[in-house]
């Protein structure tokens, strides 16, 4: 007995041990639970440009749809609620990783018709206008982009992700304030007023606004057919048949050999290494290499909290200026791989291009045009959404689609109910010719990071040549300069523009703007500042969703 008493006491200390081990991992485990903030999610999460839209996204996901139905679904409602930004006129770009980490582009963007009219890119503007006119229709791809993704990944049945917006269309919403607004500007008000867009936002002539309906009943019997029928119905049947006619009633070129012969881009995302995380973006002719080229430089000053702090903050943002104004020089490499040199933007990622780029940015200076190889400056633009969708089971898309400028060149197809888009102003100042079959350059860059700790963030942005400056700085902000995300999407931008002159969003630092003007900055007067940050990230099993609130956007998950 007096011989077994030590074991019993190594026993009972060696239970005591296990025991406290266990319920501190059990604590810890329920601390972790317990530690995603309030307004986090747990399960998933749908970023669009409206709480409306985003909360049919959400709901698609709560009634066991994958994140390609919640996304299909929350942009077919961003068409009724932002009809400025996109539609079933237009096209778009998705980036999706599935949950084992493999990441495909899904490029319907539109393509330049068979036939267009002759020296098109002689009508280009010269300065910063809207290109209005059926001239500038691309054959769109949206539709057929929407029925290829949700053959590959929908969980759903087709029908189901049109039917709130079917309802939307035709029982009508109160004006969302964002597009109450917008109508109302001046700007906007007369451009709308002089279009075929007014028989759907005016009333007695006059612009809609605050406290009137939007309705959109043609536009609703069109998602219906489709709906019920398929995207076949929009590509070789009737509504593609009253769509063309349309169109050639406003002088357009397409026929319905464009829209047959449209089909989809699938392809392998590019991965950039990205400090300790991954980041996957789409290759041209999408925005995604200039990005990476920017944020690439940036890498490599060694950013942190303190970057922000004094003379820090006027040397880091002069610093995102020269590799701004250095991506602008860049900006005519990016083009359809299929119909140039396919390899004319791979140097953009490029370690040795970057570190050389780099080493031409000086802290004491600035450079006239030349120098960044910014000759022949392209054209800014404007317009777009963007829509972030993380499911339960980890599916992640990151979704941007246009019509490109507001609504599209302004052209309205009464048959159908659809505003058609003007994409092919899109190579203004960025090409010199175009063929059939061409995607034209875009900004959007629709991306996803994954961090070494299995974190990831879907991420993406909309407002045309702003696109890149608000993604790259919303990125920067979130993995360097310690900012949450809903602070560092909310953080003032600064843009710089086709001609290198840099525009200040409301509210940026009056003192690192005076430090940059001493560095020889010039300061342009760019005054809308609608670039619209859409992003989620988890981490450690927390979903955190943030919807841009330039645009009055809300998320939803649960
Ligand atoms: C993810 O995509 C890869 C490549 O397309 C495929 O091989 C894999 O089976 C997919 N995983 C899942 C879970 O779908
Ligand atoms: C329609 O507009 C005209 C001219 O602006 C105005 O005189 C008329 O009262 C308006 N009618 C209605 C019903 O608002
Ligand atoms: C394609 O572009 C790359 C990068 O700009 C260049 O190095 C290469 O020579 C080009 N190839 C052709 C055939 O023009
Ligand atoms: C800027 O700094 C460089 C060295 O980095 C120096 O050679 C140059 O003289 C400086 N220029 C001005 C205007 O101070």
């Amino acid at each position: 007995m007096a011989k077994s008493k030590p074991w019993l006491l190594c026993c009972f200390i060696l239970c005591g041990l296990v025991c406290a081990v266990a319920l501190i991992c059990l604590c810890i485990a329920s601390l972790v639970d317990r530690g995603c903030s309030s307004g986090s999610f747990k399960h998933a999460a749908v970023s669009a440009d409206s709480l409306r839209c985003s909360e049919i996204g959400r709901n698609m996901l709560l009634e066991g749809g994958s994140a390609v139905d919640g996304a299909i679904a929350a942009l077919l409602c961003t068409a009724v609620v932002n009809p400025q930004s996109m539609g079933i006129g237009g096209g778009s770009i998705l980036t999706v990783r599935n949950k084992t980490g493999h990441v495909k582009i899904y490029n319907f963007r539109e393509t330049v018709p068979l036939t267009s009219k002759l020296n098109l890119l002689r009508d280009c503007p010269t300065t910063f206008t809207f290109s209005t006119g059926s001239q500038w229709i691309g054959v769109p791809g949206e539709l057929r982009g929407y029925a290829e993704v949700h053959k590959q990944y929908g969980k759903l049945p087709w029908d189901k992700l049109f039917q709130p917006t079917i309802k939307l269309a035709r029982e009508g919403i109160p004006m969302p304030a964002f597009l109450g607004n917008f109508l109302n500007l001046d700007m906007v008000k007369s451009y709308v007023e002089q279009s075929s867009l007014c028989e759907i936002l005016c009333k007695n002539k006059t612009v809609l606004g605050k406290g009137d309906t939007l309705k959109f009943s043609k536009l609703a019997d069109t998602l219906e057919t489709i709906a019920e029928k398929g995207v076949d119905e929009f590509y070789s049947g009737k509504i593609g048949r009253d769509l063309i006619q349309d169109i050639k009633a406003a002088g357009g070129t397409l026929t319905m050999k464009d829209l047959e012969s449209f089909h989809v881009k699938v392809e392998d995302a590019w991965t950039v290494p990205l400090g300790d995380t991954k980041m996957h973006i789409p290759p041209p002719p999408a925005g995604g290499a200039l990005l990476a080229f920017i944020l690439r430089i940036m890498e490599g000053f060694s950013l942190t909290s303190d970057s922000l702090v004094g003379n820090e903050k006027i040397q880091l943002y002069h610093r995102y200026i020269e590799a701004a104004k250095f991506a602008n020089g860049q900006k005519r490499s990016i083009c359809d791989p299929k119909f140039h040199n396919s390899t004319r933007a791979d140097h953009l990622i490029n370690p040795s291009f970057i570190n050389h780029i780099r080493k031409r940015i000086f802290s004491n200076r600035t450079h006239d045009n030349s120098y960044y190889n910014n000759i022949k400056p392209s054209l800014d633009q404007m317009g777009t959404t963007h829509v972030s969708v993380l499911d339960e089971d980890g599916l992640a898309v990151s979704a941007t689609s246009t019509i490109n400028q507001l609504f599209g060149g302004a052209v309205y197809s009464s048959r159908t109910g659809i505003i058609l888009n003007n994409e092919l102003a899109d190579f203004c100042g960025r090409a010199d010719s175009l063929k059939p079959g061409e995607q034209p350059p875009s900004s959007m860059t629709p991306v996803i990071v994954e961090s070494k700790s299995g974190g990831i963030l879907v991420i993406g942005g909309s407002g045309g040549s702003l696109i890149t400056s608000a993604v790259a700085l919303s990125i920067m902000n979130r993995l360097w300069l310690g900012m949450n995300l809903k602070d560092a999407i909310d953080a003032p931008i600064l843009f710089v523009d086709a001609s290198n002159n840099v525009n200040f969003d409301r509210g940026f630092d009056q003192s690192v703007i005076d430090g940059l003007k001493a560095l020889g900055h010039k300061v342009g007067n760019w005054k809308y500042f609608v670039n619209v940050v859409n992003a989620i990230e988890k981490e450690h099993g927390c979903i955190v969703a943030v919807s841009d609130g330039r645009k009055k956007g809300m998320s939803a998950g649960y």
